[in-house]
């Protein structure tokens, strides 16, 4: 009997340690976490809502809108205070599809905030990246694929506003490969475009959807179609659409290869897709072979070794943090991507960098615009965590083991100026302020070796308006900018100090020379030609354009 009883307990126990593993496996498996990149306008706002539509999240078109940051705000810091607020709820957005749980990581559009971009990359696994079809690539996609691509994110490109008049589809192709350095394969193809788009051709599903341009807003309206060379199709779309149709799929498959999931994954391979994000035409397309072919949530890797998203114990790390809005809650949510293992509410865990054991109470998910406490969250999720100070962006999360994310790399900042105390009463104020902006990832401080002043770098001018304004709102000081010609912040490799040719370095460019705030030494050239004369006469000393280069 008592054999019988321990028996059964043994087994029940392993059924249910095999049913938690499985469901933990599982709960990996149906994860897609990825950021929608684009220049602004090209219509990542108007996809993100088309996607969340399908995934029943929102009811309506226009919720996600406010999402953005207008470009009529260039100067206006109270309309980004605003905006501010509104992109907390919008930072991650979750839905389920076809029992998927989908994290869409919001990438401001702006570009003065390209680096909450360049840093929300680090938490995604894949990236959808929309183009103008009239517009074709733009600067600052360019910008943004290069750090997908030096970190090989599996990249699926969509060509949007397919209903406009545009570039030619094979230009355009041609476009993708040449500036942003991809390897593209259209898995969709066009039939006309502008005024005479009638549909796209589905490769990846051989099918054809029909598009009908009289009640746009329905998504519902395309007809599936499933073999080119029905004579069926001459009728619906016209001889000529039809013949055109068949030599532009037999040109694709001549020119480019078919698709490989295997190079998709390894960011050798980029599928292309054709549609129009505001006629709901060509999304569902994509969508569907996104959460076949996108990875669920990838091993990383820590200074000290590879991480799995399998195992069993939590890491994480922060890669995003938001100031509350209201000055009365000094509080602050900090985003921490789950690498492996669970976050479970008020479990004790360990801050790395601080060396001691948080626990957390009210652990914030996301679910399409709204966020609740969560009592436990997978690999692939992102939680926001109340802080009142001690995380920083870059910052990793365990269950005890001394584990540090590789750093989230700095890019040189493109203005610069001296910032000055203009209250000398609240110093105090003023530092504290300043060190927890730039924790935040506002703004780059660098610290001059010569003096010691401070001189804070951005990506946008915009930047320095919102410092201004929020020392004053939030920690009641003032401060005053003075400029401070810089061409471009280089990040020295370390070197030996007593290298002859980098003593030289340090000593006839000292005026020039700096710290970042994790102390690195950064030379702060004032001009394109100053950095080539520099780089000509000390060629041992290694200058690099972001802060990580190991
Ligand atoms: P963004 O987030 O990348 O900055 O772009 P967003 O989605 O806001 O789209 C920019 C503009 O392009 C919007 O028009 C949007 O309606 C339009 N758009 C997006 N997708 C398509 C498409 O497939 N076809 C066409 N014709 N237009 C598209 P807007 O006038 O600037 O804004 P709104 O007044 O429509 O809100």
């Amino acid at each position: 009997m008592l054999y019988f009883f321990v028996r059964s307990s043994y087994l029940f126990a392993l059924f249910l340690c095999k049913f938690l593993f499985m469901s933990f496996k599982e709960e990996i498996v149906r994860r897609r976490t990825f950021g929608i990149i684009s220049h602004p306008d090209a219509g990542k706002t108007t996809l993100t809502e088309k996607l969340l539509l399908f995934g029943g999240a929102i009811q309506e078109a226009g919720a996600v809108k406010n999402n953005k940051i207008k470009k009529s705000a260039t100067s206006d810091f109270m309309e980004i205070e605003r905006q501010r607020g509104i992109s907390v709820a919008t930072s991650v957005l979750a839905f389920i599809y076809k029992d998927k749980k989908i994290n869409i990581l919001d990438t401001p559009g702006h570009k003065d905030f390209a680096e909450d971009t360049f840093r929300t990359l680090t938490a995604v696994d894949s990236v959808i990246v929309v183009i103008d079809v009239a517009k074709g690539v733009e600067t600052q996609t360019e910008k943004l694929v290069e750090v997908c691509r030096m970190r090989n994110i599996p990249i699926i490109v969509f060509i949007n506003k397919l209903d406009r008049e545009g570039k030619d589809a094979f230009d355009l192709l041609d476009d993708v490969e040449q500036k942003l350095g991809l390897s593209v394969t259209p898995l969709s193809f066009p039939i006309g475009m502008g005024y005479d788009f009638k549909g796209i051709y589905n490769i990846y599903e051989k099918n054809i959807n029909l598009f009908s341009g009289d009640s746009k807003k329905n998504i519902e309206d395309t007809i599936a179609f499933d073999d080119i060379q029905n004579p069926e199709l001459d009728q619906i779309i016209g001889d000529k659409a039809a013949e055109e149709l068949r030599d532009n799929l037999d040109l694709v498959h001549g020119v480019y290869p078919a698709f490989d999931k295997e190079k998709y994954l390894e960011g050798k391979q980029q599928p292309v897709f054709f549609g129009s994000a505001l006629n709901n035409f060509g999304v569902r397309e994509l969508l569907d072979c996104f959460i076949e072919i996108a990875p669920s949530p990838q091993p990383k890797m820590a200074e000290e070794r590879m991480v799995d998203s399998n195992e069993k114990e939590l890491t994480g790390f922060v890669f995003k943090i938001h100031a509350n809005m209201d000055p009365k809650h000094r509080d602050r949510l900090a985003f921490i991507k789950i690498v492996s293992g669970t976050f479970e509410r008020n479990k004790p865990y360990l801050h790395v960098r601080q060396g001691k054991k948080l626990k957390f109470s009210s652990p914030n998910a996301f679910f399409a615009e709204k966020k609740e406490i969560v009592d436990i969250s997978y690999p692939g999720d992102i939680v926001g965590l109340h802080d009142t100070g001690n995380f920083k962006i870059g910052d990793t999360l365990t269950q005890g083991e001394k584990l540090n994310y590789k750093g989230i790399p700095s890019f040189s900042p493109e203005h610069f100026r001296y910032i000055n105390n203009a209250d000398p009463m609240k110093a105090k104020q003023l530092y504290k302020g300043i060190d927890q902006l730039m924790d935040e990832g506002v703004a780059q401080l660098f610290t001059l070796e010569l003096n010691g002043r401070k001189v804070i770098g951005t990506v946008g001018a915009l930047q320095f308006e919102v410092i201004q304004y929020r020392l004053e709102h939030e920690y009641g000081a003032k401060c005053s900018y003075e400029n401070f010609p810089v061409y471009k912040a280089c990040w020295v490799e370390p070197e030996d100090i007593k290298d002859e040719e980098f003593k030289e370095f340090k000593r006839v460019k000292q005026k020039f020379l700096a710290q970042d705030k994790s102390g690195q030494l950064v030379f702060l050239a004032d001009s394109q030609f100053s950095l080539q004369m520099t780089q000509q006469k000390y060629p041992s000393v290694k200058l690099h354009f972001t802060s990580e280069f190991n």
